[in-house]
């Protein structure tokens, strides 16, 4: 649907199309330069689980941006001399060349190609970091290829300076989308919807948008802490996981349920619904795992400490008359999620009761956070 003439300039009610993206960029001549971004990871409380080519979900997802969990992502660029098609880039990890994280890029960039074809007409150094240990179970492709597309964004942008903000976040979002689908959500804050919807406006399956109401004062800085369960390579990694959906006994049921998850916990954030806001997170974190155990193959990826840890919860939360709950990712960490009126006393439980369930008592405290930060 194009709305308007020119989108590069409008700033709102676009309805962007994958041919929006492929836009000839009138190249303005920038023979090298430097870009920065920093950009947060993300924890979904409508899971993201099965997807369809080219990267595109089969069920709407909401999550929380985070703070604390970030990638910090330097681009060098140089006009190469050659014309080839080629990819010429280098990548400096923590302080040290990867060649083993080439192949990832490579690809990701063959993907994007069509998208932001300066890729190939570049030397590239890509120098990053993440604030968080990289052997952490943390899943680093979320805001590792949100910075990187958020720094080709700004590339483009040298290059094309007509772009609109709207234009260059979106932009962002989707080529994030093609490198991991749920980096998507890591462009903004402090909720972010991927996935059409009839409820969210402007919803998309090709990028995340912001989630534009207003959501109750109990949910504002919103406290996330990570109790790092299991340290070690999934056995199962999400990818592969999203395929198994392909088939899947359950795959229908829960794909309509994740598009009616998201139309109720936008009435739980917008009226302060906290009890039905856990439930819902809570059923959505098992129904994850359940889609895992329950495929074929099926797997397992939570840890006895994952269940040790998930029963004090539940424990605490009825001794307590507390606001804590749980979610999980595709893998055996639990986040734990309160709000920051109980920030002092969980803590404290953090401290006494749930870090002994943790690899060397390893946590880390993040909170509601706002999206991807240019490094000057
Ligand atoms: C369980 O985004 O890591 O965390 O698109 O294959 O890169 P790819 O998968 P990825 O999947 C994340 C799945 C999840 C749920 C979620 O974040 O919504």
């Amino acid at each position: 649907m194009k709305l308007i003439r020119n989108k590069y300039l409008c700033v709102k009610y676009i309805d962007l199309m994958t041919e929006d993206f492929k836009e000839p960029i009138p190249s303005l001549q920038v023979a090298q330069g430097s870009v920065a971004w920093q950009t947060p990871s993300n924890i979904a409380l409508v899971k993201y689980w099965g997807k369809r080519d080219p990267q595109l979900p089969e069920n709407p997802s909401i999550s929380f941006t985070l703070k604390n969990c970030h990638t910090n992502t330097k681009v060098d660029f140089v006009k190469r001399t050659i014309t080839d098609g080629e990819f010429s880039f280098d990548i400096i990890f923590e302080g040290e060349k990867k060649e083993a994280f080439k192949p990832k890029i490579q690809k990701f960039f063959e993907r994007i190609q069509e998208y932001v074809p300066f890729v190939s007409e570049y030397h590239f150094t890509i120098t990053s970091d993440n604030s968080f240990p990289h052997s952490s179970g943390i899943a680093s492709s979320a805001s590792g290829m949100s910075a990187l597309s958020m720094c080709l964004m700004s590339i483009e942008k040298q290059l094309n300076p007509e772009i609109s903000e709207t234009y260059f976040y979106r932009k962002a979002s989707f080529l994030a989308r093609l490198g991991s689908g749920s980096a998507c959500r890591s462009v903004k804050g402090n909720l972010v919807v991927w996935g059409a919807h009839p409820e969210i406006a402007e919803s998309s399956d090709l990028y995340g948008v912001p989630f534009s109401e207003e959501i109750a004062p109990i949910f504002e800085n919103y406290q996330d802490t990570i109790l790092l369960v299991d340290k070690g390579e999934k056995q199962v990694s999400s990818t592969v996981g999203h395929q198994l959906m392909h088939g899947h006994p359950y795959a229908a049921s829960r794909f309509s349920q994740a598009v009616e998850n998201i139309s109720k916990i936008k009435t739980f954030l917008k009226s302060g619904a906290i009890k039905e806001f856990i439930a819902l997170v809570e059923s959505e974190a098992l129904t994850l795992h359940a889609m895992m155990m329950t495929s074929q193959p099926y797997f397992i990826l939570m840890k006895p400490n994952t269940l040790e840890i998930i029963n004090k919860i539940w424990a605490y939360r009825a001794e307590n008359d507390s606001n804590i709950c749980f979610t999980l990712d595709a893998g055996a960490n639990v986040h734990l999620l309160y709000p920051e009126n109980e920030k002092e006393k969980v803590h404290s439980f953090i401290e006494t009761e749930l870090s002994i369930h943790c690899q060397n008592n390893h946590f880390i405290h993040d909170e509601l956070g706002y999206g991807a930060k240019e490094m000057k």
